[in-house]
């Protein structure tokens, strides 16, 4: 049965992936990862706040033993364009020496943010250290960045729902919008 949020989507908000379709890539990303990394048991960092609905919906597509941890860092405030200023808000808590390790990001933009989070990991010595993002913007790289697994490459538009954020709203939108300019 299809729930309806049309009382928190305003008139501006255009859909530009439904529930359906995220629901469908992420079974097929899930079923990608979960042969990549069978027998590995990988440790998946979700890089808070945008990605915390993704990991949840992702992990669930992942048929292999696998742990979770967050680390928060914060390079936008609450506006919509990058500061390229980056501070680590919430530091890792696992201890990742030797392990595999998938970072799991709501959007790459810029890459600045997937560029910090590399160097920063790399220096924690696990054996593997790979990226997915939901959502990539590929006109707008200001670094060359590799993501290993992409669900949706995007126009360079602003995006909120599914746990993108409208200045800290509208995450719980079940489905990505795109804002139309008045
Ligand atoms: P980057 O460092 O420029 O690649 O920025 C990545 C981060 O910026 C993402 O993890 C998001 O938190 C945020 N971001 C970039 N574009 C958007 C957008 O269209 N909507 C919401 N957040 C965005
Ligand atoms: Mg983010």
């Amino acid at each position: 049965m299809e729930y309806d949020q049309s009382v928190i989507v305003p008139e501006s908000y255009k859909v530009l992936i439904s529930e359906e379709e995220i629901q469908k890539r992420l079974q097929e990303l899930g079923e990608q990862i979960t042969r990549d990394f069978k027998g590995k048991t990988p440790i998946l960092i979700g890089i808070l706040n945008g990605s915390f609905i993704f990991l949840a919906d992702l992990i669930r597509y992942i048929n292999t033993d696998l742990e979770v941890d967050f680390i928060r860092i914060s390079s936008y405030g609450n506006g919509r364009e990058s500061s390229g200023h980056i501070k680590i808000l919430k530091p890792l808590s696992a201890d990742i020496n030797g392990r595999s390790v998938l970072v799991v990001e709501d959007i790459v933009d810029s890459g600045l943010s997937v560029q910090f989070l590399r160097k920063m990991l790399e220096a924690f010595n696990p054996v593997e250290l790979k990226f997915v993002t939901l959502l990539n913007k590929p006109e707008k790289k200001k670094v060359d960045v590799s993501i290993d697994y992409v669900g949706f490459d995007i126009e360079d538009k602003f995006v909120v729902g599914y746990g993108l954020d409208d200045g800290q709203m509208k995450r719980n939108l079940r489905s990505i919008y795109y804002i139309e300019q008045e």
